[in-house]
């Protein structure tokens, strides 16, 4: 059963937009756990074979996977149910926020917490020229004067699209990284800190949960994701600050924050934008600051050219244009190249913080950064990758 949000902004579905959430969430686990089983077994048993008898080896990486896997039968109908779950989570869920929208507005406008809008900002065309992973209206459209849609439709889509995977309130990332920090760097007291392409603000709260004394801001460029992630924050009483800014020209001075931090951002961004950024997250922080990006593991430090491919399908079929260039980056590079020292780079895989014992998680950072075929992929479970550095 889903969970609804636990905040005051949350929309109840009726009877029926219910079952069909329910159903679409269950769709979505079917494909990316059974189905993503069956798959990968036809490309072991039948694929991989073939492959080798051709050509006397096996694919050296994702895209010889991905011409291999291409006219299977299996892949099709595994991309085609995909495609599908995917548009549906965002049909089972619009019609509702349609439903209330003017009154989720007049509630944000009511409380509407602290969000600093810039309505001169010309919003980026990663953004604008595509429906980001097929959000009818991506991240910005607005429909009514102040309207908070685009936040609304985020914010309860990730609940059916996650199937109760990642949090009460679709906030595990965040807590996971947060707390990561905590117990990792126990000496380290952020006390500033910046979510860069924060959306809703869903992993931005838990930085204040953690960290009470710390000052925390989160940035989008998208006006409605700004009143909504503000609003949103009021209700759950915490005084984070919400502004509407463009990640790759920051409008603080410089060594203003402790702890930079992004999560799922890099790999919307195109390729100069995420130099950009990084240059700017650089600029930012304090002399013995984190950065620190939650994202999509590495191909190079994936062992299997299998995993390469599955991982990225959205690059292909989702409407992600740069989730395969972000994943083929050399990660230490890019941090040098804004100007990080090379062996101050940082890299972490752990567990969800809400679903795991502390001690466990604990111990599992003292072990050290492990990829396993959990790391960065929702199916029954999912463990978090991480990647960063001191300034
Ligand atoms: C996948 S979402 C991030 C999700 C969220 N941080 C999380 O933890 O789930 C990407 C976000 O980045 C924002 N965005 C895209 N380009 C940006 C830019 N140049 N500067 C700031 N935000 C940007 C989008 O509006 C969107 O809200």
């Amino acid at each position: 059963m889903l969970k609804d949000l636990s905040h005051d902004l949350r929309v109840t579905p009726t009877r029926d937009e219910r079952t069909r959430q329910e159903f679409v969430s269950s769709l979505r686990k079917h494909v990316l756990a059974d189905m993503a089983a069956s798959m990968r077994a036809n490309y072991e048993q039948r694929v991989l074979p073939a492959f080798e008898r051709a050509h006397g080896r096996a694919p050296a990486d994702g895209d010889e996977v991905h011409d291999a896997m291409q006219d299977q039968r299996y892949f099709r109908f595994y991309s085609s149910i995909r495609y599908n779950a995917q548009e549906m989570v965002f049909r089972s869920v619009i019609p509702m926020v349609d439903r209330n929208l003017e009154d989720l507005n007049d509630r944000v406008r009511a409380r509407p917490g602290k969000a600093v809008l810039n309505p001169a900002l010309k919003v980026p065309s990663n953004v604008t020229n595509i429906d980001v992973h097929l959000t009818p209206g991506s991240y910005h459209t607005e429909y009514q004067p102040d309207d908070v849609a685009a936040g609304a439709i985020y914010d309860h889509s990730i609940n059916v699209f996650a199937f109760n995977q990642m949090g009460r309130d679709i906030d595990d990332i965040g807590h996971s990284f947060a707390n990561y920090v905590r117990l990792a760097y126990p000496d380290f007291r952020p006390r500033s800190i910046l979510d860069a392409g924060c959306t809703v603000g869903h992993n931005t709260l838990p930085w204040a949960q953690t960290f009470p004394d710390a000052e925390v801001t989160g940035i989008d460029v998208s006006a409605s994701l700004v009143r909504y992630a503000a609003a949103r924050a009021a209700s759950f009483g915490l005084p984070v600050r919400f502004m509407q800014m463009n990640a790759t020209n920051l409008d603080f001075p410089d060594e203003s924050f402790d702890v930079v931090f992004s999560s799922m951002f890099l790999h919307e961004l195109p390729l100069k934008d995420i130099r950009a950024y990084f240059r700017q997250a650089f600029r930012v922080l304090k002399p013995g600051g984190l950065f620190l990006n939650m994202e999509l593991p590495p191909n190079n430090r994936l062992q299997q050219p299998y995993d390469r491919f599955y991982l990225d399908w959205d690059s292909y079929y989702n409407k992600e244009p740069w989730y395969k260039p972000f994943r083929d980056q050399d990660l230490p590079q890019l941090c040098a190249a804004a100007g990080f020292a090379p062996g101050r780079f940082v890299e972490a895989v752990v567990p969800r913080y809400t679903y795991t014992p502390e001690s466990e998680f604990k111990a599992n950072i003292e072990r050290g950064a492990r990829f396993g075929n959990r790391t960065g992929r929702l199916g029954e479970e999912i463990e978090w990758y991480a990647f960063g550095a001191w300034k």
